[in-house]
Parts: C-alpha cells; sequence; structure tokens
C-alpha cells in the first residue's frame, strides 16, 4: 500500500515512519501521497487513536524536502507544491487525535516543518533542528515561517530564519520547541508513554483541546468561541456523564469515545 513510509498500529498507537534513510528521508512526491493516505486513514479508522511520526535510521528524522524536484519546476509549480505541502500539514495539525512527532536526527527545512506540525515533538539527544533553505536562495514553504514563530517567538525564529543555523536538542528543548529529549533508544518509548496516558482521556474532550488551542493561531476563528462550542460538543458526551459520575463515585472512568 506505501512505497515510502512504514506504518504499524499496536495498542492503539500508529506509528508512520518516513523510510527513505539512503536519502536522509526527505520528503519527495511520493511521500506526500502516502503520507496523505496514512492521514486518510488517521482520520477514518476509529482503531487509531493517536499518533507517532518519526524517520528511518539513526541519522535523520527528515533531511528537508527533496531538493532534487524543484528544479524540474518553475515558479507557478514550486507554489502550487508549497501550497500543497501546508495542506498536508494542516491535516496533521488539524487531526483530532493526538500526533507526536519523534525526532531523531536532523530535522531540517521541512522536516523541521513536518515536526512543528505534529501537537507536540520528543526529540532524541543527536537531534538537529534547521531551517537552513536561505541556503537554497529559498524560504521554508511549508509553514515554517509561521510555526517557528508561533513555537519559539520572533526573535529566536528570525535567527534561525535568516542564519540557517542548526540547534541541537537541548537548545530546542530550551527554546520550547520539543517537550523531551532522551537517549535515543528510548525515544518512541517516551512517546508512547504520553500517548497511552492521553489514550486513556475521554477522546472527543481530546479532540476538541486540539482545536481550540489550534484555534488560538487561526485568524479566521474566535479561539474563545471555539472553546464555548467545544466546551458544548464535550459536555453533551456519554463520556462527560462517566467522568462526572467516576469523579462522584470515587472510581476510575472508563471512556467509551461516545
Ligand atoms: N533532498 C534531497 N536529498 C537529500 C536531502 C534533501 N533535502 N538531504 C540529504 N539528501 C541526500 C544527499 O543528497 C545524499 O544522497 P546521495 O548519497 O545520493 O548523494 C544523502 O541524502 C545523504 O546526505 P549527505 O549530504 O551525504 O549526508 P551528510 O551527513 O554529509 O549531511 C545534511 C547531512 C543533513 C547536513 C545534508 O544532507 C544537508 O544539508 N541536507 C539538505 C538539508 C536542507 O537544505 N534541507 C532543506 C531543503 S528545502
Amino acid at each position: 500500500m506505501y512505497t515510502t513510509i512504514l506504518t504499524s498500529l499496536e495498542n492503539g498507537v500508529f506509528t508512520i515512519t518516513i523510510n527513505r534513510p539512503d536519502k536522509l528521508n526527505a520528503l519527495n512526491a511520493s511521500v506526500f501521497a502516502d503520507l496523505n493516505t496514512a492521514l486518510d486513514e488517521i482520520y477514518s479508522n476509529a482503531a487509531i487513536q493517536s499518533v507517532i511520526i518519526t524517520g528511518a535510521g539513526p541519522k535523520a528524522f527528515v533531511a528537508g524536502a527533496d531538493i532534487s524536484e524543484f528544479n524540474n519546476l518553475d515558479k507557478s509549480g514550486i507554489m502550487a507544491l508549497s501550497k500543497a505541502g501546508q495542506d498536508t500539514f494542516f491535516r496533521i495539525e488539524n487531526a483530532p487525535k493526538p500526533i507526536i512527532a519523534c525526532v531523531n536526527g536532523f530535522a531540517l527545512g521541512g522536516g523541521c516543518e513536518l515536526a512543528m506540525s505534529c501537537h507536540f515533538r520528543v526529540a532524541s539527544e543527536n537531534a538537529k533542528f534547521g531551517q537552513p533553505e536561505v541556503n537554497l536562495g529559498l524560504i521554508p514553504g511549508y509553514g515554517g515561517t509561521q510555526r517557528l514563530v508561533q513555537l519559539i517567538g520572533k526573535g529566536r525564529a528570525m535567527e534561525l530564519l535568516l542564519t540557517a543555523n542548526m540547534i541541537d536538542a537541548v537548545t530546542a528543548h530550551q527554546y520550547g520547541l520539543v517537550n523531551h529529549v532522551v537517549p535515543a533508544d528510548q525515544l518512541i518509548g517516551k512517546a508512547v508513554e504520553i500517548l497511552s496516558l492521553i489514550q486513556t482521556k475521554a477522546p472527543i474532550a481530546v479532540a476538541q483541546c486540539i482545536a481550540a488551542a489550534n484555534a488560538v493561531f487561526d485568524e479566521t476563528k474566535d479561539g474563545y468561541a471555539v472553546e464555548v462550542a467545544g466546551f458544548g460538543t464535550s459536555f453533551d458526551t456519554a463520556d462527560r456523564v462517566e467522568g462526572t459520575t467516576a469523579f462522584l463515585e470515587k472510581r476510575k472512568a472508563v471512556f467509551s469515545g461516545k
């Protein structure tokens, strides 16, 4: 079914591994096609409760968009590529299930942008982040100029965008770009631990939290109104009845996702 990604589903956690290690998992058209098919599955398959995105091999998460595809395109073609990439990453950002990037090495250019489109990030100690597009006479095209500013603030983002400098995992942690830094052999385990905890919560409430937090950065939406609507949506569920009843009965809630 997939040619450039590996997938697995274990205990509700769906893992996507970008699998072009000889090209440091660079994002070409096939990877985007596979990612979109996987996103269809994530949105539609109730057995998928949460998601990890990582890269194959010990060296790279994703070293960027596949530069070898650029020179076949003209200006309108490259703008269409940018828009299509942004749309794929919006689908990740707006997914109603938690998606964690497990950054296992270089996350450069489109790789940093992919990681930033996930709901949050866990990094291995050897991870490196950067937006080196100005080295190529380009700028980030998959949302990087926007999400980097959102995540680490304008001054730090400007420096990374304009210098093309890479930062290591410890600096990324200090900047708030990643939530946790762990040894490489504990990376997936750390994400599974966090996702397993989230999977014990009410799924509709989790989805509404994602939508409301994302609304902060969407100028077409009033985030406070999204919160009110989400409060109502989550209130009107069997899981809210179960959650509040279990609290009053001093027992652990068991959620159904309804
Ligand atoms: N697009 C296409 N191919 C890429 C790539 C990318 N973004 N990043 C790495 N590769 C390929 C290399 O061309 C090389 O292929 P080859 O073996 O067929 O020559 C292979 O992956 C290994 O990369 P290499 O550069 O030899 O590894 P390195 O350890 O010397 O350097 C990096 C690692 C990440 C510093 C370097 O690969 C790099 O700078 N990549 C591009 C990063 C970038 O500019 N990304 C933004 C793109 S918009």
